[in-house]
């Protein structure tokens, strides 16, 4: 059978993804009630290739290779051969050789996907620049835990179409539900991202027509890892596009805020935003360590009752 890569969300079936969010909330539960006893990989190992910076994605697969009973690698381009020119294929035939699954964090997807296509275990996205699938699962886990289900409901985007975007588009395919994005002009995400989503994306200039009675809203830094450079002339462009409790009291009264983190205050959201309750990002943070437990999991192990 194929080796199965979780590069996008469209990797995985709707059916699939339900089952991953179930089993990340189950694994959460479990982890509360017996503490890391759940020891599925014992000696099995993930790589992890960063050629960005990380916080939360480090220490969530890193603890979810520990908690499982494997271990986790960290690399850098700064001290492996990568950084030296190694072809990408051959250092992923050459990994494929001694770990279980690759996770890599880097700038091209299309590099991503030609490590992918030369490797026989499998490549989880960590970030390119054109999507996040792993925060999703998080953020629809975060979702699906607090509000019971998404399907149906309606999300906004607020701020720049980047991979968070592009990510939440594909989720909005994929879980079913409608998603407004409000972005500057130029600013947009990928047409061809948004015509494969049809009609359950709607464009919006205006925040506050964007959030009128929604049920999420989620914003992201303005500039990218890779886009520092451009710091003043996006915050010049985006300037309108603050998310702050006054913007988040248009939406339902029982409106979620999420935010992939890092976030920075007094740019995409104001200064509080993060103490309001409706904001929870602490929560959403941190199940990035169950959701990622359950991806390795399916992809290594397979589906798993309970
Ligand atoms: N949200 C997220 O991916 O955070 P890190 O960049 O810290 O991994
Ligand atoms: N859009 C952000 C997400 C960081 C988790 C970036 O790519 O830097």
């Amino acid at each position: 059978m194929a080796t199965r890569h979780f590069l996008t969300l469209l990797d995985l079936s709707p059916e699939e993804l339900r089952y991953l969010i179930q089993r990340a909330i189950s694994i959460k539960n479990g982890l509360k009630t017996h503490g890391p006893t759940y020891t599925p990989f014992t000696n099995r190992t993930l790589a992890m290739i960063f050629e960005k910076s990380s916080t939360r994605t480090r220490v969530s697969f890193e603890t979810a290779m520990a908690q499982f009973g494997g271990h986790a690698l960290f690399l850098s381009p700064r001290d492996t051969q990568l950084g030296r020119g190694e072809p990408i294929e051959d250092t992923a035939r050459v990994l494929a050789e001694m770990v279980d699954a690759v996770m890599i964090r880097t700038f091209s997807h299309a590099g991503l996907e030609a490590y992918a296509a030369a490797s026989t275990v499998p490549v989880i996205n960590a970030l390119t620049d054109d999507y996040h699938p792993c925060q999703l699962l998080a953020d629809i886990m975060t979702w699906t835990e607090l509000r019971g289900g998404v399907k149906g409901r309606t999300a906004v985007w607020i701020g720049d179409g980047n991979n968070m975007c592009h990510s939440w588009i594909n989720a909005a395919r994929q879980f079913d539900f409608q998603l407004r994005i409000c972005c500057p002009e130029g600013y947009e995400p990928r047409q061809d991202i948004l015509d494969a989503a049809g009609d359950r994306v709607t464009l919006f200039r205006d925040p506050r027509e964007a959030v009128a009675g929604a049920d999420l809203v989620t914003t992201d830094v303005w500039a990218s890892m890779g886009q520092e450079e451009e710091q003043s002339k996006r915050e010049a462009a985006f300037a309108d596009l603050q998310v702050n409790e006054a913007l988040l009291d248009l939406a339902r009264d029982d409106v979620l805020f999420l935010h992939c983190l890092p976030a920075h205050r007094g740019e995409e959201i104001s200064e509080t935003l993060l103490d309001d309750p409706r904001a929870v990002v602490w929560q959403e943070a941190g199940n990035r360590l169950h959701a990622q437990k359950a991806l390795l999991e399916f992809l290594l192990i397979g589906r798993v009752d309970g």
